[in-house]
């Protein structure tokens, strides 16, 4: 049988660009090499996409020669996934040929924060039409954005805490009127850009003093921001969902452990002696954590709800928090792309990395199998009545006056 043309996405324009580099040569170690041929496709912080073996390591990307990659562009003609490139002209007035490097069969989706898990490269990927094994356009908008996804989540009746949002201008434009509303919370309370991730500008804020810190950091990074009522010290929860549609599958509780109130982007990716170790593959935690059954039963049944609302696919993270004052569960988030593509959490279920790529490639072809195979193409003959046309513009007769 053929081997699957595999191109692996990563990268991108976002904060969280290098741990995006280390999911995916982790994921790329452990594509299984008889079924698929890797064909990397690196986003570099300029937005230049690239080519070539030489991405299929880290230690390329502290010391990255252009010369040793390709720089390609996707094709964006439905269905034909080409990557292409120029190639120079022979000789000094030869003109440069556009050639195919490759051809893209199923798009695998390494991406973590802006212009990648935040339904920008999925849409371009519908446009193209092309297999990819990330959440569609929509949920992984969702997901990425912190203020909606709590709305939706709200809607859906999902245990979220409280809190406010703001943007840059409505909170500038009357400050005192959003402390005293965010202080009904009261302390501490949580900060974060709307549109990141990674812990990136995250901030607690334990008086009024912090608060205005922390906004000020959160306001550097994103325009929007929200504020949330924020727990003492609580037991960090995560679970993984696997599937398409109906069939969903949930993985063992983790609780990852941390030293600081907030997981801070240094411990989630460099503990463990830096990244060698493997990105959140090397963070301190208790896997499967020891809760009781009913509750890790409970964030299992709850986790797959939150992947069906948000019509996810593939492979994604959702975090919870636990109160130990109240001992009540509540969402974190939801990452729709989690480092590490949380492999490690399958290992513990018995399903290797290289089978999990596997499960998200076929879940992505189904995905857009089902999708052509609806009839799109509804024709009406609304056209042949019509006659609209530019002034003066050859073959727009009949514009003038024109009815319909
Ligand atoms: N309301 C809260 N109360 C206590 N800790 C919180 C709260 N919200 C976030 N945290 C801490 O901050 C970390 C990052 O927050 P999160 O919303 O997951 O943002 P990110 O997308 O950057 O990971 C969490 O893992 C947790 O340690
Ligand atoms: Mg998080």
């Amino acid at each position: 049988m053929a081997k699957i043309q595999l191109g692996v996405f990563f990268g991108s324009r976002s904060c969280e660009r290098e741990v995006s580099i280390i999911s995916a040569v982790q994921l790329m170690n452990h594509v299984n090499p008889e079924k698929y041929d890797v064909i990397p496709v690196y986003i570099a912080p300029d937005g230049r996409w690239y080519t070539g073996d030489a991405l299929r390591s880290t230690a390329f990307f502290t010391d990255f020669k252009e010369e040793k990659v390709q720089e390609v562009h996707l094709d964006l003609t439905a269905g034909s996934g080409a990557l292409t490139a120029f190639r120079p002209g022979k000789g000094l007035f030869g003109k440069p040929e556009l050639v195919i490097v490759a051809r893209l069969e199923v798009c695998v989706l390494v991406m973590h924060g802006l212009h990648g898990e935040d339904g920008t490269l999925q849409g371009l990927l519908e446009l193209a039409n092309l297999p990819y094994t990330s959440t569609g356009v929509a949920g992984s908008a969702v997901g990425m954005d912190k203020i909606m996804m709590k709305q939706l989540f709200r809607g859906c009746g999902f245990p979220t805490l409280p809190g406010r949002w703001f943007t840059r201008d409505s909170f500038r434009k009357n400050e005192e009127a959003a402390v005293r509303e965010i202080e009904e919370l009261g302390y501490p309370v949580y900060v974060k850009p709307a549109n990141l991730g990674s812990s990136i500008g995250v901030s607690r804020a334990d008086d009024r003093e912090g608060l205005l810190d922390s906004l000020e950091l959160a306001f550097e990074y994103d325009r929007r921001v929200l504020i949330e009522k924020g727990l003492d010290r609580p037991i960090e929860l995560n679970c993984s969902v696997l599937g398409f549609d109906s069939e969903t599958e949930a993985s063992p509780v983790e609780m990852p452990i941390s030293h600081e109130e907030t997981l801070t982007f240094a411990e989630k990716y460099l503990s463990g002696g830096g990244t060698k170790a493997g990105g959140m593959a090397s963070l301190s935690r208790v896997l499967p954590a020891p809760i009781p059954e009913d509750l890790r039963d409970r964030i299992q049944s709850l986790s797959k709800d939150i992947f069906r609302a948000l019509d996810c696919k593939g492979v994604v993270r959702i975090d919870y928090m636990w109160d130990r004052a109240t001992e009540e569960l509540w969402i974190t988030e939801i990452n729709t792309i989690p480092g590490s593509l949380a492999f490690y959490l399958w290992e513990a279920a018995g399903v290797k990395y290289s089978a999990l790529i596997d499960r998200m490639v076929e879940y992505a072809k189904k995905a857009h199998k089902e999708k052509n195979d609806r009839n799109y193409a509804y024709t009406s003959d609304i056209l042949k009545g019509v006659k609209v046309g530019a002034k003066g513009a050859k073959g727009a007769k009949g514009a003038k006056g024109s009815k319909f």
